[in-house]
């Protein structure tokens, strides 16, 4: 059983926003197959066109670049990390942690060297931190990771306005080489007490990928994946 990165969970049943591509690399004979999400959240039919646009252009831009990746022989933990740092860059996605990572701009490369340079499958807090710092990622004020649209979804949930609870990206792919990895990035939920940890950091709730099996990431509310452990059970239904 290889697990590959970070997150996971249950597809299609919570991706409102889900776009897949599959096909043959260019003069190989192997096919390779990639599946993203943004989150759980819905895009309303209320919203302006332009808005809507921009989410899905995100979106296509995402699968392009792991399309890419595994078109030209690139691995699927390559393209996994490729797609989840382009979600992490974009603030229209709420991207964030291995857990409770609070200044490295990239959490989902932080997750993949512990994957391959430590032999444990999970930091956090300050630990984690300085292990992206000791590995020369690129460290950031926390504040860079604010946007204006999540400092006034924290005041609507603050003042009992609305409820938040989405704001997760993922990507599952399947290279020529037979191997699956997923890879999951998230803020967590809107309003989250400190030190609560969600699914997506948590291998075989809300992250998943086993090569005789399946590739699981999942958006949605975390403490469910895990009350359930929903990655390893889908990998379980599947075996
Ligand atoms: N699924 C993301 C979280 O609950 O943290």
């Amino acid at each position: 059983m290889r697990i590959r990165i970070l997150t996971i969970a249950l597809a299609s049943l919570f991706l409102s926003q889900m776009l897949a591509a599959s096909g043959r690399a260019q003069g190989k004979s192997s096919k390779y197959t990639i599946v993203i999400h943004g989150g759980a959240g819905t895009i309303p039919e209320t919203i302006p066109d332009s808005v809507k646009d921009a989410y899905l252009g995100s979106l296509k831009k995402a699968l392009t670049i792991g399309r890419n990746v595994l078109a030209k022989g690139g691995t699927s933990l390559e393209a996994v990390e490729d797609v989840i740092r382009y979600f992490e860059t974009d603030p229209k996605f709420n991207a964030g942690a291995v857990a409770g990572v609070e200044h490295i701009a990239h959490p989902i490369t932080l997750a993949k060297l512990v994957m391959e340079k430590t032999r444990h499958i999970l930091l956090a807090y300050q630990g984690a931190d300085d292990f992206g710092k000791q590995m020369g990622l690129k460290w950031v004020p926390n504040s860079y990771f604010d946007t204006p649209q999540r400092k006034t979804e924290l005041e609507e949930y603050m003042n009992k306005i609305k409820r938040h609870d989405h704001g997760t990206v993922g990507c599952v792919c399947l290279d020529e080489y037979g191997n699956l990895a997923a890879g999951t990035s998230t803020g967590g939920l809107t309003g989250k007490l400190p030190g609560r940890i969600g699914d997506s950091p948590c291998i075989g709730d809300g992250t998943y990928a086993n090569n005789q099996t399946c590739a699981v990431s999942g958006t949605g509310i975390g403490e469910q994946y895990v009350r359930y452990a929903v990655g390893f059970n889908i990998n379980a239904l599947m075996a």
